[in-house]
């Protein structure tokens, strides 16, 4: 390869690199409060519809892999939906107030600690802050 043709394909490469992350940045403008700032931060926006069930006291919504609860007054809870037995997914449990595992039988509180085996240890849980209408989740 001649010089001046590496020279072009360089500059070709380079162009595409540098105007990738201002196409993607474009495209975030709408919804710029739900971009976490950190990868290991997820960001939930109390005003989306998709964020509702929060709004009351008690209400609870599934992000990811994380369950999100209402405990009081501008006050949230949030754990993994990961069983800390074998690694299957939980879901809240409304009626019982608890986090069962279907897969096994573990039940968890809505604090996380375990209610029954076979799991020996509680869900994650997350630290949760909430930044005017959003809650940041890490
Ligand atoms: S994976 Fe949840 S109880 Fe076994």
């Amino acid at each position: 390869m001649e010089r001046i043709e590496f020279i072009k394909k360089f500059a070709v490469g380079g162009s595409i690199l540098l105007t990738t992350p201002m196409l993607f940045n474009s495209c975030s403008d709408d919804d710029e409060d739900l971009v976490p700032t950190n990868p290991d931060e997820v960001v939930i926006n109390l005003n989306a519809a998709s964020s509702a069930d929060l709004s009351t006291v008690g209400g609870f919504i599934y992000s990811g892999n994380i369950i999100v609860f209402r405990t009081g007054d501008n006050a949230y809870l949030a754990l993994s939906k990961v069983c800390t037995h074998s690694q299957c997914t939980v879901t809240y449990n409304h009626a019982a107030e608890n986090v069962p595992c279907p897969c096994h039988g573990s039940r968890f509180s809505t604090t996380g600690a375990v209610l029954n085996g076979p799991a020996a240890s509680a869900l994650k849980k997350y630290n949760v802050k909430l930044e005017g209408n959003s809650l940041i989740i890490t």
